[in-house]
C-alpha cells in the first residue's frame, strides 16, 4: 500500500496539472491590488473614481499629474504588471459607478461575482451555472433593458478579462 505522503504527493500533483492545463498564467489584478494596494487605498475603482482621470489618452492624478507609468514603476508593483494594472485604473476611471448604485445591495462586489458565476471563452462572458451567455441573462435580470445588459455585460467581461488572464 503507499504510504499516505505518496498519496498526498500524487493528489498535489494531480491538483497542479489539472490547474496549469487550464493554460492560464497571467496574475488576477484585482488580488494583486488587494494583495498590494488596498491596505491604503481601499476598493480600486472607488479608489480611480476619486483620485484619477482621464485627459488627453492618459491617466492623471491628484497628486502625479503626469507620468503615472513611471509613478507605478517605483511605487509598491516593483515592475511588476505595470501597463496592465495602469489600464484598469484607467478603466475605472472611466466607468460611472453604476455596480455600486444598482447591484452592491444584493451583489457585494463585481468582482466576487465575476469569480463566483462567470466564465470567459474568447472574449465572451458565459453563466458558469447555466451556460448561456451571460449578456442574455443580464437582459432583464432586475429589470435592466438591453442597454443597460450591454453596459454590465460589458464591464463584467472587461473585470473578467482582469481576472482571468492569458
Ligand atoms: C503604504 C501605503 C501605500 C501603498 C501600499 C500603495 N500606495 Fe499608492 N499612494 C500612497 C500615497 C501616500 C500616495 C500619494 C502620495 C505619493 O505621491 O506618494 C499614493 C499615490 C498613488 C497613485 C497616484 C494618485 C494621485 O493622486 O496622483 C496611484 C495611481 C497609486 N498610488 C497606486 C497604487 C497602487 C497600484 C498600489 C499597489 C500596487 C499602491 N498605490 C500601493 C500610498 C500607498
Ligand atoms: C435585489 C437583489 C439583486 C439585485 C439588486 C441584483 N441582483 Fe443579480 N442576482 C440576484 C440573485 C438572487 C441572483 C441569483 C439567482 C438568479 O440566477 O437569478 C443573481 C444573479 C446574478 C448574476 C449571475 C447569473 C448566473 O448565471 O449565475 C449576475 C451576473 C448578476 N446577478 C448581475 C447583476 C447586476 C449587473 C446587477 C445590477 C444591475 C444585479 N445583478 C442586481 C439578485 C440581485
Amino acid at each position: 500500500m503507499l504510504p499516505i505522503k505518496a498519496i498526498l504527493a500524487l493528489l498535489l500533483t494531480a491538483l497542479v496539472w489539472s490547474d496549469s492545463s487550464s493554460a492560464r498564467s497571467g496574475i488576477d489584478l484585482h488580488w494583486l491590488w488587494d494583495d498590494r494596494c488596498l491596505g491604503c487605498h481601499g476598493h480600486s475603482a472607488d479608489f480611480a473614481r476619486a483620485m484619477l482621470h482621464v485627459e488627453e489618452g492618459e491617466l492623471r492624478g491628484v497628486h502625479h499629474e503626469t507620468d503615472l507609468r513611471t509613478f507605478l514603476h517605483n511605487h509598491y508593483l516593483a515592475g511588476m504588471e505595470v501597463d496592465a494594472v495602469y489600464r484598469m485604473l484607467m478603466a475605472q476611471a472611466r466607468t460611472p459607478p453604476r455596480f455600486s448604485e444598482e447591484c452592491r445591495r444584493c451583489h457585494d462586489s463585481a468582482v466576487d461575482l465575476v469569480r463566483e458565476s462567470a466564465e470567459l471563452r474568447d472574449g465572451v462572458l458565459y453563466s458558469r451555472k447555466s451556460g448561456r451567455v451571460m449578456r442574455e441573462f443580464l437582459d432583464g435580470h432586475r429589470h435592466l433593458d438591453a442597454a443597460d445588459a450591454a453596459f454590465f455585460d460589458e464591464l463584467l467581461t472587461r473585470i473578467a478579462s482582469e481576472v482571468y488572464r492569458p
